[in-house]
């Protein structure tokens, strides 16, 4: 560790800045931001590597099931009593015939490993609706979150193939889209996919198959206004227009609802992506009353990831993660000429303590995503006196000295350590359970009282003929260990976690000191028997 005086703290971030750590929607930013590189989550973005994949499954192609799976829960909105919308009801509404098929399914199955007690299953399809068409179409749609899952079926209504124009028109006008959105919408999802002849037999004419499927475009693959110019220009394939059952051309009567107006602006294709990309806004906030959207996500500036902050035996604390640097053009940052480091509080105002981290080096240490946002990574690893540990540290980079957004410092607990070398999980096949075993090391300062440490697990329970887990929090107590180390005394749980739930997280809760969100899926140890949970 190195001590520095020349450290100033005038040089301050600029107030601009408002994302604060941690943040509710840390997961999700991973989710879209770090789609490629040293660190990536690709637990959604892989499945749309391309806006064509369909994991070489006959006929599909994910993105085009994920637009269509927003639009199929969004659409239900109600405006006048502000109920419906974005809500993930769409899990209970599988069995009518307006979702036939397997696509809304593939759909929630996709999203269900992301679903956690802070990302919702209806948050995950906006953004897997935003991922799809930045893929498709380089567009940019602002993700608001904050939905909630609805528990139950909504209304029915969908428009289908068949739909006359008045019915369609009407339950978009309900939702408060009127008809120039509803014609737009439709064109800008109706650029991507297609038409299965294994759901559409009606619409797709001829043997029927899994991997037969026509395409609303020559540019399926695209979400361009191909399907607009080949509509005007009259040489379409689109089966919505071309069927010759006219009762089943809902996109040529929905198209022509307005003489043809909107389908003949969207010929301009800038007009037709900034068209597309408010009127996806807009769908995706159709949302029940209950629920506030936050402002878009913006990718984190500056943004720390901790990965241990624990205690040793011999009463050292080990304090290791990485830096997270945002390098995209906009921040004017020379992703070859940075420096990062941790700042610590100085005890006595005249010193502080500067942790250096290291530019990682695995993948040219850089991680990018969602329309080509650019990060730097830096990794730091730290042994610290236990009577040094500190409960908020800065980080540097370059000369600037980021305080978290103005909140004087990004916040660790140094009261509960998660000892999460002395946790274990393990699964018992023969009572097809998990087991979860937590150590967690507490400061005595926070002892006594009648202070009852406790983990609070989220079970996660399968639901019959359902992708989307059921999320169940379970309050277990800790029980005081004999054994102490420095000024803290280790405290033990261990619980059953049901047979879904190897990879969920927790929280420690010490009083009013918690430690949130703890991710058991890196947990390495295994419990092989309840005993074992105790400290070595
Ligand atoms: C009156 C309104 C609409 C009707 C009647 C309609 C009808 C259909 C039908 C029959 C299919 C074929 C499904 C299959 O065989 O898998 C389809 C596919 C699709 N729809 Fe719509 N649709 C409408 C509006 C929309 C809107 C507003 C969007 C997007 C915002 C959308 C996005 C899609 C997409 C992306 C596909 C392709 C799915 C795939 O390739 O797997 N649709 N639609
Ligand atoms: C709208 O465009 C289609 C395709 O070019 C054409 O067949 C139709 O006659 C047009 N309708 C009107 C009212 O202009
Ligand atoms: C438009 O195309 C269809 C199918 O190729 C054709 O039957 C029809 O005559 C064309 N209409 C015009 C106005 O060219
Ligand atoms: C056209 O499609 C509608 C709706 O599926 C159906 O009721 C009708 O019988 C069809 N007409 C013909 C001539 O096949
Ligand atoms: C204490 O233990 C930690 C972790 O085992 C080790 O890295 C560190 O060097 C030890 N410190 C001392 C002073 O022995
Ligand atoms: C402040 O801390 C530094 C380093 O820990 C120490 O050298 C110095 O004597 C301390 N000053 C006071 C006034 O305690
Ligand atoms: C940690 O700091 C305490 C108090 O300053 C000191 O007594 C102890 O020896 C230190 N332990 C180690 C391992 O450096
Ligand atoms: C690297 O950044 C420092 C400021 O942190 C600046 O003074 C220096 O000119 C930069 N060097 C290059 C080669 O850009
Ligand atoms: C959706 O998938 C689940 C899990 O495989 C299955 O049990 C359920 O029947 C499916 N629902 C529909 C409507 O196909």
């Amino acid at each position: 560790m190195r001590k520095s005086l020349i450290i100033s703290f005038a040089l301050l971030a600029p107030s601009s800045q408002t994302y604060i750590w941690p943040s509710q929607h840390d997961q999700l930013d991973d989710l879209l931001y770090l789609q490629f590189g040293y660190i990536k989550d690709g637990t959604l973005s892989d499945q749309v590597a391309t806006c064509d994949f369909g994991a070489k499954q006959p006929g599909i192609q994910k993105a085009a099931e994920w637009v269509r799976t927003a639009f199929h829960d969004s659409v239900t909105y109600d405006a006048a009593t502000k109920t419906g919308g974005l809500d993930a009801s769409v899990q209970y509404e599988l069995d009518r015939p307006e979702n036939l098929g397997a696509a809304l399914n593939n759909t929630l199955a996709d999203i269900s490993s992301s679903v956690n007690i802070r990302s919702s299953a209806a948050d995950l399809l906006a953004l897997s609706l935003v991922m799809s068409v930045a893929r498709c179409g380089k567009m940019r749609v602002p993700l608001r979150l904050g939905r909630k899952d609805a528990t139950e079926a909504g209304i029915k209504g969908v428009p289908e193939a068949h739909t006359d124009l008045a019915t369609t028109r009407k339950r978009f006008e309900t939702a408060s889209l009127h008809e120039a959105d509803m014609i737009t919408l439709i064109a800008c999802g109706h650029s991507i996919g297609g038409v299965h002849s294994i759901d559409h037999p009606e619409i797709v004419p001829g043997a029927v198959s899994a991997e037969k499927k026509l395409s609303f475009d020559l540019t399926k693959g695209v979400l361009d206004n191909a399907v607009v110019l080949e509509y005007l220009d009259n040489s379409t394939s689109n089966p919505l227009i071309r069927n010759t059952n006219d009762t089943l051309n809902s996109d040529k009567r929905i198209f022509a609802a307005d003489d043809n107006a909107t389908m003949k602006k969207l010929v301009d294709p800038a007009y037709f992506k900034s068209q597309c990309e408010a009127v996806f806004e807009r769908m995706l906030s159709l949302v029940p009353v209950e629920v506030t959207l936050t402002e878009p996500l913006e990718p984190a500036d500056i943004r720390p990831y901790i990965t241990t902050y624990q205690l040793a035996s011999n009463g050292s604390v080990q304090f290791s993660g990485r830096l997270r640097v945002r390098v995209t053009p906009v921040t004017g940052r020379d992703q070859n000429n940075l420096t990062a480091s941790i700042i610590l509080p100085s005890r006595n105002g005249s010193q502080a303590t500067e942790i250096p981290a290291r530019r990682a080096t695995y993948k040219g240490g850089m991680s990018s995503g969602y329309l080509d946002e650019a990060f730097s990574w830096f990794e730091f690893s730290q042994i610290l006196n236990a009577s040094e540990a500190f409960s908020s540290f800065n980080i540097r980079v370059n000369d600037i000295t980021y305080d978290n957004g103005g909140t004087g410092g990004y916040p660790i607990n140094r009261d509960v350590l998660y000892q999460e070398a002395q946790s274990c999980v393990s699964f018992d096949a023969a009572a097809n359970q998990d087991t979860l075993g937590v150590t967690a090391a507490i400061s005595k300062s926070l002892l006594g009282g009648g202070i009852a440490p406790q983990i609070r697990v989220v079970q996660r329970t399968k639901v019959q003929g359902n992708f989307i887990p059921r999320l169940k929090q379970v309050v277990v107590q800790m029980v005081r260990s004999s054994e102490e180390t420095a000024d803290y005394v280790y405290y033990t749980a261990s619980t059953t976690i049901g047979a879904d739930s190897l990879s969920t997280t927790f929280d420690l809760e010490v009083g009013e000191s918690n430690v949130e969100f703890i991710n058991t899926g890196s947990i390495s140890v295994r419990c092989t028997s309840l005993k074992d949970v105790k400290r070595t």
